[in-house]
């Protein structure tokens, strides 16, 4: 028998470290550990990093004070783990600056953290667990036995191989490595099993993906999407995060012929600036963006786009920064995130001669910000009027009300009950907020 155990898990970073949380969650279930939603009372803490931007070791130190508090209380029994892709790169500092933290672990170990929770449960060890190792963690990892919801995330992929010269994944992920399409599918049929009828497919490069299908061929990422739509009662699919030069006539064939891919796609450009891409090592113009998103409007003609965009690159000039404002107001964005430049240690950029200053930094994403605020609140009111299929997902805020996503992300709220949870419902739009939109019932279309 084992004793139950407590285990709290505090995620920051991408989607695909809260699929890692869950799947940590997974692995220490055997030994007893179960999910509490508090520190204070976990017999073990994950403290799931991420390394992308800014001050990311400085805010990893500063929470691990907050949780050495916690742990001294607990008369040193509380394990605290570090992992992620803080973990990956700076896991020798972390034990170094902080003798209290039990295990470091990076994002491709996790599937070892049974053996290292029993190392460092003997007292005064310290564990660290940051190589790539040989064998793939997805085959070692158990059926996940808490339900993700009615939407899950499915890691398809990891890694990077394209080296931008701004980003640290390719060095806290390491190289680009794709699932096979058996243990793809076999993983959403469970997630199904259990509720699920939305799968967002994750990976760095997801639309990079190029796994061993269930044929003997090697399948790109349009191939798996059809053969992921034949299972039944999986509504809707999903892929994030792609990179322009991936985006296959295949895959785009996909988002044509199959309903369960939604018209919703995140195609990060960084910038609108031919110098600026070839800087960042983007391998890709401002045209060759235009024509991807051109063919997939003709695809899709309600394709809604979302991107991520980056301001103050080295060698960024006003005259870049404006070919970006003029990328994104021919385009029209449905959603977009955007960042200042920021310098990551070892990446090629961070040693570039001609840094932007950070006042220069700061006008610039006011400026674009603001254009792409305009363009979202745009975008939501010209679906005010229109009947969206919403995919019920819980609980509404007030009592009587439900709340769902419609094709494209947004959040919908709407009277109705509970039991609709899980099922995907014809809503008209009748009001725009600023974080979600209202509907109301235009007719059920239960699935069996
Ligand atoms: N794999 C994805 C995104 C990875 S990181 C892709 O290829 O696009 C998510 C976003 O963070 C990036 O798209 C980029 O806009 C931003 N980002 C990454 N490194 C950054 C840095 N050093 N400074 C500012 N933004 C950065
Ligand atoms: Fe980073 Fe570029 Fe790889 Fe995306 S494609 S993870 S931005 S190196
Ligand atoms: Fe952050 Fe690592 Fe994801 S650096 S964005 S957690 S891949």
């Amino acid at each position: 028998m084992t004793e139950p155990k407590r285990l709290h898990v505090i995620t920051w970073g991408c989607q695909m470290n809260v699929y890692d949380s869950g799947r940590m969650a997974d692995v220490l279930a055997p030994l007893g550990y179960a999910p509490v939603s508090a520190p204070e009372d976990a017999d073990m803490v994950i403290l799931n990093t991420c390394h992308i931007r800014d001050r990311a070791a400085a805010k990893v130190f500063s929470e691990l004070g907050r949780l050495r508090v916690m742990k001294e209380a607990s008369g040193g029994k509380m394990i605290l783990a570090v992992a992620g892709c803080v973990a990956q790169a700076e896991g020798a500092e972390i034990l170094a600056r902080a003798p209290y933290v039990d295990i470091v672990l990076g994002p491709q170990t996790y599937h070892r953290l049974p053996e290292m929770v029993a190392l460092a449960s003997r007292a005064g060890n310290q564990v660290i667990e940051t190589d790539f190792p040989a064998e793939d963690k997805f085959d070692h990892l158990p059926e996940s036995q808490t339900p993700q919801g009615v939407t899950a995330f499915l890691t398809i992929q990891e890694g990077c191989d394209k080296f931008c010269s701004f980003c640290v994944v390719p060095y806290t992920r390491g190289a680009e490595q794709s699932r096979s399409a058996a243990t793809i599918v076999r993983e959403a049929r469970h997630l199904v099993s259990q509720g699920t009828r939305e799968i967002t497919l994750l990976g760095q490069n997801v639309n990079a993906w190029h796994g061993d299908g269930t044929d003997g061929m090697t399948w790109g990422l349009g191939r798996l999407l059809r053969e992921l739509s034949d299972i039944p009662d999986l509504l809707r699919l999903r892929y994030t995060t792609s990179h322009p030069r991936d985006m296959s006539d295949d895959l785009i064939a996909a988002h044509r012929d199959l309903p369960a891919v939604m018209p919703y796609l995140h195609l990060p450009v960084q910038s609108g600036s031919d110098r600026m891409l070839a800087a960042m090592n983007r391998k890709h113009t401002a045209d060759d963006f235009r024509r991807v998103i051109g063919k997939l409007r003709d695809a899709r003609p309600d394709m809604a786009l979302s991107s991520d965009f980056i301001v103050g690159h080295p060698g960024e000039t006003e005259a870049d920064f404006e070919a970006t404002m003029a990328l994104i107001r021919e385009v029209n964005f449905a959603m977009a995130y955007s960042f200042k430049y920021s310098q990551r240690p070892g990446t090629p950029a961070a040693g570039a001669p001609a840094q932007v200053p950070e006042s220069e930094k700061d006008r610039r994403l006011q400026a674009l910000q603001g254009l792409l605020r305009e363009q979202q609140v745009g975008f939501n009111d010209s679906c005010v009027g229109l009947d969206l299929p919403v995919l019920i997902t819980g609980p509404g805020r007030h009592p009587g009300q439900i709340g769902g996503r419609s094709p494209f992300l947004q959040a919908v709220h709407l009277s109705g009950s509970t039991d609709l949870i899980g099922t995907e419902l014809m809503v008209r739009i009748v009001e725009n907020y600023p974080n979600s939109l209202a509907g109301t019932l235009v007719q059920e279309r239960r699935i069996a």
